[in-house]
């Protein structure tokens, strides 16, 4: 149980992958649900605490996150944290997944108070073979994670 009033912006188009990873840390946050489509300032003006998470399509959270956030006048000091799910870990040599939305939301002055990330199912492309990467991923030990992730958000 907790005060603290959270809402998790999440957008997941691929397999619902990492909306079952916002609901795990909503059930634990008693945390409202939003597609970025629903945001704007007025609708975030009550919560305490907001998540930015999506799948990582070609390197990088979903656009429909990265472009809330630049339409937002309302974050500056607000406390964040980000998610996603992937079908990599990272990819080498190249930036984290998470860079570009890290980025944005420094850009507006907020505060980050944590990052959280796991695998996803994936069959986008070469990795539909084979009946695709990560299979059951999400499983209980990631939602668990997840879970435990968003308790420490909450102490
Ligand atoms: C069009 C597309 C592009 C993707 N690009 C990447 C990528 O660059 N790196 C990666 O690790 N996974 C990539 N993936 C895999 C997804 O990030 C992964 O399956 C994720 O869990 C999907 O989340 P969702 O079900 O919430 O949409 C891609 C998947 C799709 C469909």
């Amino acid at each position: 149980m907790t005060d603290m009033k959270t809402v998790i912006i999440c957008k997941s188009i691929h397999h619902n992958n990492t909306l079952k990873i916002a609901q795990a840390m909503a059930d634990e946050l008693e945390a409202d649900i939003f597609t970025p489509e629903k945001v704007n300032d007025n609708s975030l003006q009550d919560y305490d605490l907001i998540g930015f998470g999506s799948g990582i399509y070609g390197g990088r959270h979903h656009r429909s996150i990265l472009n809330v956030i630049e339409g937002l006048d309302s974050l500056s000091g607000k406390d964040v944290f980000v998610f996603y799910t992937s079908g990599f870990e990272r990819f080498p040599v190249v930036s984290s997944f998470e860079c570009a939305l890290v980025s944005r939301l420094e850009g507006k002055g907020t505060n980050i108070k944590g990052k959280f990330s796991c695998r996803g199912f994936d069959t986008w492309g070469p990795f539909r073979v084979g009946g695709g990467k990560n299979k059951n991923h999400p499983d209980e030990t990631d939602t668990a994670n997840a879970r435990a992730f968003a308790k420490s958000l909450a102490q």
